[in-house]
Formats: structure tokens, sequence, C-alpha cells
């Protein structure tokens, strides 16, 4: 049974959606089977996944409420191997409710994968805490700017909240770097940074370099591994970081 996986950082921005489907690409690429969990209101992986949050009736937003039936799993654009639980903008009336109730639904969906993953809203509100609940591993999400390394700290404590209080399953698997500019001083100081607040062996190997063809796969709503040798570096990456987490998602 594949274990669920919660990709959060509490900014905005940071390449949380970007990742989560990255590593959904190389799992494709793989030949393995991922869930996408939408729990952003803004919906963006699900719209990447071929789906318009505005108009799906039953989204992770039925998750969260009282006497749900089984979960909404649509077929993504992007293959058999993904697929999809859509987001709503009715998803943000959720920021207060009960967040035991998203955990229950996925585990019973979760057997079908080899992993869950769960774009989380940029926030550490009631939807990402719902997220944390109901996942096995924590995945922070950075950018090597000064901004984006900022409230990393709460992020740690919010996730030491959930072990304490809900969820003795939760770890926290490591954290993800994305958008490395090709030369930068800043970026390597910030880099070291990292470093000393997280310790070096919770930084995963390899991080992803700032490259417009990322942008594009974004815009155009297609995996990064469809690119071929434009993309080969980015892909490469994305493959590591699964393989990765597929070992970590792989319960004994
Ligand atoms: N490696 C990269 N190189 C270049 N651009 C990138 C890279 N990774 C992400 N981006 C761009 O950065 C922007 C923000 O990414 P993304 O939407 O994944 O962030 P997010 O953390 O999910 O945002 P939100 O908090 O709104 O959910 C997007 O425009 C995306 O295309
Ligand atoms: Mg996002």
């Amino acid at each position: 049974m594949g274990r669920v996986a919660a990709l959060l950082n509490q900014k905005g921005g940071v390449c949380k959606t970007t990742v989560t489907l990255g590593l959904a690409s190389a799992a494709a690429a793989a030949g393995d089977r991922v869930l996408v969990v939408d729990l952003d209101p803004q919906g963006s992986s699900t719209w990447i996944l071929g789906h318009d949050p505005a108009v799906e009736q039953e989204s992770t937003a039925d998750l969260l409420s009282p006497g749900h039936g089984p979960a909404n799993i649509l077929m993504s654009r992007w293959g058999l191997e993904v697929d999809v639980i859509p987001s709503s903008p009715t998803l943000q009336d959720h920021e207060a409710g009960k967040p035991k109730r998203l955990r229950r639904a996925l585990r019973h969906v979760a057997a079908d994968y080899d992993a869950v993953l769960i774009d989380c809203p940029p926030s550490l509100g009631n939807l990402t805490m719902s997220g944390l609940i109901a996942a096995d591993l924590a995945l922070i999400v950075v950018e090597p700017a000064a901004l984006g390394l900022r409230g990393i700290g709460a992020v740690a404590d919010a996730i030491d909240e959930v072990w304490t209080d809900h969820n003795t399953d939760l770890e926290l698997a490591g954290v993800i770097v994305n958008k490395v500019p090709a030369i930068s001083g800043e970026a390597d100081r910030r880099y070291d940074e990292l470093e000393r607040i997280v310790g070096r062996s919770t930084i995963w190997q390899p991080s992803i370099p700032q490259r417009v063809i990322v942008n594009q796969a974004i815009g155009e709503r297609r995996p990064i591994h469809s690119y071929g040798a434009r993309s080969s570096d980015i892909s490469d990456a994305f493959d590591k970081l699964w393989s990765k987490l597929r070992k970590a998602a792989r319960s004994t």
C-alpha cells in the first residue's frame, strides 16, 4: 500500500504544485501509479491535470464534510498512472472544520497507488493541518531565496504539533529545493542557511534547477517528461526524487 505524502509550505508561490506534479510526472514515466489530492482552493493542480475546479461537483471539500460518500477520484489528462481528487472554490469554507475526516477517506484509497500526493494550500490553516493529519510523510518545498526560507521554522513546528496531537505516523520526510538559479551567490548562501536550519541530511538531492521549460509545462498543462531532451535535466531530477519518495512511501 502506498503511503500518503503532504507537500507543504505556508508561503505562496514556492513551487508546491510544481513539485507535486513533477513527482507525478516522474511516477507516470516509471509506470507507477499516484493519486494527487488537491487541497488548495485555487485548484492549480486540478486544472493542470485536466479538470476545471470551478465546475467539478464533488471535490476534496466533500471529504472534509460530515457524512461524505466515497472520494471522487478522476482520471487525469496525463494518463492512466495519475489520478486526481479535484479541488473546488468551496474548499475555502473548510478552513475551519474536522481535520480527521480526510485521513479516514484517504486511508481507503491509498492501497490502489504507489503514493498519494497532497498539494497543500499556502497557509498553515486547517486545510494544511488536515493534509498533515492525513499524511505519513511531510515534504517541505522551498526556494533558495531570502523570502523563500522565511517561516520554515513555523512549518516544522506545525508538523511537530500534528505529530503530538493527532498523528504519530507523521514524519518529516525531507525538504525539496526547487527553482535554483544557475549561478547565484545569493542562492548559494540561502542553501547554506537552509542546511544550518534543517540539517544537511534532511535536504533531498538533487535540487531542481530554475528553467523556463518548467514554467512552460505548467502553462501548457503537460507533464515535464513530455518535453523529451528539452527538459531532460529537470525530468532526471524529478526521477531521482520520485525514486526516493517511492521508497519512503512503501509501507512495510
Ligand atoms: N524549476 C522552476 N523553474 C522555473 N520556474 C518554476 C520552477 N518551478 C516552479 N516555477 C514557477 O514558479 C511559479 C510558482 O510555482 P507553483 O504554482 O508550483 O507554486 P505554489 O507554491 O504551488 O504556489 P501557491 O502557493 O499559489 O499554491 C509557477 O509560475 C511555476 O511555473
Ligand atoms: Mg500551489
